[in-house]
């Protein structure tokens, strides 16, 4: 058909409705076209319906319910799994009683699990006939795993007995009557509105209300309510009931005799009508062959012995005559003597009996009415929580705009900033004068600065291709191996590249580190040391020249010590000179090559101090060689000139020393035969 009904009665919180529509939609899903879904779900319980109604679970169905169908129809919350729209959608939850309210109609299934083990076996073959009534011909029910349809067999075939899977079965249909609703049917305890004791009285009061009556108006009689439910029976109107197949009805126009139902009806209708006391038209019934003329008399009660309570009773008189007499005899024969008149009677017969026929009818429709009913008030209600959900909705829509709203100013603000620190960032990068190259983790160039175009052969329309692709002017064989290392091990790699047009880069490759942390490529600079690197040149080849100068001066003694007057440097003259080799003198103090006396008077300190104030400090004194001969030189001590000096840190000093012991013998000698001269020509004066 075009429409699947299903009624999941005592649903509880909605897990077994909510699978009822997982499946068909999943079944739904394989078919070319598919029907319409709806489920109608119910229980007693209100909280147990707003709880199904959110479709919200916890975590712990994971344990139920498979990976693919948490996928398919649910969606993660924190902590627990919410139902899908398309899943929600097809289920209608209404707070329900199965025992009282009007039930769903024209359903393809029913299912009751677990509930029915709740009520007694006479309630259950109630609900059964119920259940029997709603669905439609060859209908499903599906019952809970401790529960079966056995007490209802004439209702329902199995389909399954381990799965308690049954069928409504269509041929019974016919037969049934139309169960009453509300089911009158004896409630457990604690379902039950009456308590015993009221219901003892009331029937101890009938019972002296019908003595009573029964005085006044002999004839057989009963006592029914308002719905013309028997309330009392007297013990002769039995003859004119007559109870069908199944459950017996309190009803008296169900249990009155076939033949009497229309008129009773009607003068029922009267006397509820008028308040009045109505006779019904007399009947001709047959009993054992026999003829009898039934009259029966519908009076509103109203004694007033009985109170308020009795008004809403009728009595029902039923009167019996047997055979004909006077008129009725007449007109008995009279009409056996005018076919027109039997003629006329068969008619009305057979009018008695489509009236009878479209009452039934009525009644049908009229419970099936209750059914729809019914199923337009739980829409009601679903409608009704949706427009509240809707408007719940609505708020946290509105709540969630205006934080929208406010994210968005914030947002707007950032993207100035934004925009403010990319120019910067712009500016910085032309100004830098740097070659920078930015690439993916597939090489591929996301961007690069003027300068990188020095050194590759870049075009606006390169960003996006892969670095291989482009040719560069570097002797760098192994540029893409670098990257690929540095994107492999995550270690900043730095080499000293020559270009082809003479020029020298420092190449760095450093991973490239988004805000989140992850390695998003890598970056490749190039710093132009060109310059530097000449410089560099010039001078290693300025400090060779001077070394072999200071080498090849081996008639003086040049060597360098640093603040402390540690020997750190000793040229080869220096060796000829002391005798030490470079070796056995680098890291001694210099006071090893002064004399035990001038150390002691701390010469070496001295002229250090004064070296350091004037920047240079000359002297000329006696020196101790290694084999601790002595030997005359002047000196020449200048404080090394380095950065540090300005900031008043001694950096080291440097000597160069000269020979001058043969002078100094020499002029000794001289100064000596001076003297000798002077003292023999002053004692030839004397002489
Ligand atoms: C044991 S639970 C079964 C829930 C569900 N069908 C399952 O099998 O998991 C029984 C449910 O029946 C509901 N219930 C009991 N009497 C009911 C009644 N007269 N009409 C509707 N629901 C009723 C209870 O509120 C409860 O949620």
């Amino acid at each position: 058909g075009d429409q699947v009904r299903v009624w999941v009665a005592g649903c509880a919180t909605g897990e077994e409705a909510y699978s009822v529509a997982m499946l068909l939609l999943e079944y739904a899903e394989r078919l070319a076209s598919p029907p319409a879904i709806q489920i109608f779900a119910t229980d007693i319980d209100e909280a147990a319906i707003r709880t199904a109604r959110e479709g919200s679970y916890a975590e712990t169905i994971e344990a139920d319910v498979s990976p693919e169908r948490l996928r398919r129809f649910f969606t993660k919350e924190p902590g627990g799994y919410r139902i899908k729209k398309d899943v929600r959608e097809r289920v209608l939850f209404a707070v329900h009683n199965l025992i009282k309210d009007p039930p769903f109609s024209k359903l393809d299934a029913v299912t009751c699990r677990n509930l029915l083990i709740y009520l007694n076996r006479e309630a259950q073959g109630h609900i059964f006939e119920l259940f029997h009534f709603v669905l439609l011909p060859n209908g499903f029910l599906f019952l809970g795993n401790s529960e079966s349809a056995d007490g209802a067999a004439t209702l329902f075939a199995t389909v399954d007995k381990k799965q308690r899977i049954f069928r409504a079965d269509s041929a019974t249909r016919a037969r049934l009557r139309v169960p009453s609703l509300p089911l009158t049917i004896p409630l457990p305890r604690g379902f039950a509105p009456q308590t015993e004791g009221t219901r003892e009285r009331q029937q101890i009061s009938f019972s002296e209300l019908h003595q009573k009556l029964l005085v006044q108006y002999a004839p057989p009689s009963v006592i029914i309510n308002a719905a013309y439910d028997i309330v009392h029976l007297a013990d002769r109107a039995g003859r004119f009931l007559q109870f069908a197949d199944g459950e017996p009805s309190h009803n008296l126009l169900k249990v009155v005799h076939p033949e009497l139902r229309i008129e009773l009806r009607t003068a029922l209708f009267q006397a509820a009508q008028t308040g009045k006391s109505f006779e019904a038209r007399r009947v001709l019934m047959k009993r054992d062959e026999r003829d009898f003329y039934v009259n029966m008399i519908a009076r509103p009660v109203s004694d007033d012995a009985t109170g308020a309570t009795a008004h809403n009773y009728f009595l029902v008189l039923f009167d019996e005559v047997e055979g004909l007499t006077g008129a009725e005899s007449f007109t008995q024969s009279a009409g056996e003597a005018e076919p027109v008149m039997r003629l006329l009677e068969e008619e009305l017969q057979k009018s008695k009996e489509q009236q009878q026929a479209c009452i039934e009818q009525f009644e049908t429709q009229n419970e099936e009415l209750k059914a729809s009913n019914e199923e337009l008030q739980a829409m009601n209600e679903e409608l009704r929580s949706s427009t509240e959900e809707l408007e719940t909705g609505k708020e946290e829509l509105q709540s969630v705009n205006e934080e929208i709203q406010t994210i968005n100013s914030e947002l707007k603000h950032k993207l100035d900033e934004l925009a403010v620190a990319n120019s910067d960032l712009q500016n910085l990068i032309t100004s830098t004068d740097l070659a920078t190259v930015f690439v993916d983790s597939d090489l591929n160039i996301k961007f690069y600065t003027p300068r990188a175009q020095d050194i590759f052969n870049l075009i606006p329309a390169d960003t996006g291709r892969s670095l291989s692709d482009i040719t560069h002017k570097l002797d760098y064989a192994d540029l893409l191996q670098d990257v690929e290392r540095v994107l492999d091990d995550l270690h900043k790699t730095d080499r000293e590249v020559a270009s082809r047009d003479g020029r020298w880069y420092i190449a760095q490759v450093t991973p490239y580190r988004t805000a989140a942390n992850n390695i998003g490529g890598v970056i490749l600079t190039f710093i132009d040391f060109t310059a530097r690197k000449l410089a560099e040149g010039a001078m290693l080849e300025a400090k060779e020249r001077l070394g072999l100068l200071v080498e090849s001066a081996r008639d003086h003694a040049i060597y360098a010590m640093d603040a402390d007057g540690r020997i750190d440097y000793w040229n080869s003259g220096a060796q000829a000179l002391f005798g030490y080799t470079e070796s056995e003198i680098i890291g001694k103090s210099t006071a090893l090559l002064f004399t035990p006396e001038d150390c002691e008077r701390q010469e070496l300190e001295r002229e250090m101090r004064e070296a350091s104030e004037r920047g240079s400090a000359n002297d000329e004194r006696w020196y101790v060689r290694k084999d601790g001969t002595r030997f005359y030189a002047s000196g020449f001590l200048s404080l090394l000139r380095d950065e540090r000096v300005k900031a008043g840190i001694v950096h080291g000093y440097a000597m160069i020393a000269r020979d001058l012991t043969e002078r100094k013998t020499a002029a000794d000698e001289s100064i000596r035969f001076q003297a000798h001269l002077l003292d023999t020509v002053e004692q030839s004066v004397i002489a």
